[in-house]
């Protein structure tokens, strides 16, 4: 089984074509965590695939993943567990952290690749140029190939990882700031431009906004962006950050 997190298409896509070609099942995270039970448990025996796919939120996994993994209870069987992190640039200690909360389940993590992918975080930067975008997706197809080979043979031991600069700091100090800080949506917002087409309140992964003419934004945020980038009339702003910038939506899911 393939387990994935997504907000603007890209590690929905990576996981789509890895379940494709190794004919397994793929599992939106989200639907798992919302359900009441305290342990997930699935039909996952030794040596069946357990694959996670899921963007890197500041040099580390998104909370509903680990959320997830904590939660998740294979009743002693050891399958075959690989990751794909799919990011802008870099994953700093990303999956040394998905590793660890793993080992805790007793589950070693065999092979684990980086993928960079056009960037979703607009809110520091401004959307990459359609080139950067181009040629960063075509790459990408190409590694996946190569990733969707290593795991039919289910290699072990293949860590293709882009940690970038100062991994550890970043993974340690800024991302402890982001869980502690970042994780609201206090600063969601929306201009004279939405239609109240109701697509936010439909694809918000933890089902946090309501459309009632307009969105609201209410309870938790896994802070995807899904909802900014895929606005279709780029109604939706964070503060006043975005107003001029462009948004980023994978073209699988444009
Ligand atoms: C909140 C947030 C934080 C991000 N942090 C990083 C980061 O630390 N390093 C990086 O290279 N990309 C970062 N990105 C970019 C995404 O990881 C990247 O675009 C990813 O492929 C998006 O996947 P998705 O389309 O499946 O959501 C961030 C994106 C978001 C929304």
């Amino acid at each position: 089984m393939i387990f994935y997190f997504s907000g603007t298409g890209n590690s929905l896509h990576v996981a789509r074509e890895i379940s494709n070609y190794l004919g397994d099942k793929l599992i939106f995270i989200p639907d798992e965590t919302s359900k009441s039970e305290t342990t997930l448990n699935y039909d996952i025996k030794d040596g069946d695939y357990l694959g996670f796919v899921f963007p890197v939120h500041a040099w580390g996994p998104p909370m509903i993943v680990l959320e997830f993994i904590n939660r998740l209870d294979l009743a002693g069987h050891i399958p075959y567990v690989f990751s794909v992190v799919t990011c802008g640039e870099e994953e700093g200690k990303t999956t040394d952290i998905l590793r660890r909360s793993l080992e805790k389940k007793s589950l070693p993590l065999s092979s684990a690749f980086t993928l960079v992918m056009p960037n979703s975080y607009i809110l520091s930067y401004d959307v990459e140029s359609e080139e950067v975008i181009n040629s960063k997706l075509l790459s990408a197809d190409e590694k996946i190939k190569d990733i969707c080979k290593i795991l039919e043979n289910r290699e072990v031991n293949r860590y293709q990882i882009i940690s970038g600069s100062f991994a550890y700091p970043k993974s340690k100090v800024i991302n402890n700031f982001f869980r502690e800080y970042a994780l609201d949506n206090k600063h969601f917002n929306v201009d004279e431009n939405c239609n109240g087409c109701g697509l936010c309140e439909e694809i918000c992964p933890i089902h946090s906004i309501h459309v009632n003419g307009k969105p609201h934004w209410k309870g938790a945020c896994t802070m995807c962006l899904a909802c900014l980038n895929r606005c279709p009339t780029h109604a939706i702003q964070y503060d006043k950050k975005t107003v001029n910038k462009g948004r980023y939506v994978h073209p699988d899911i444009r």
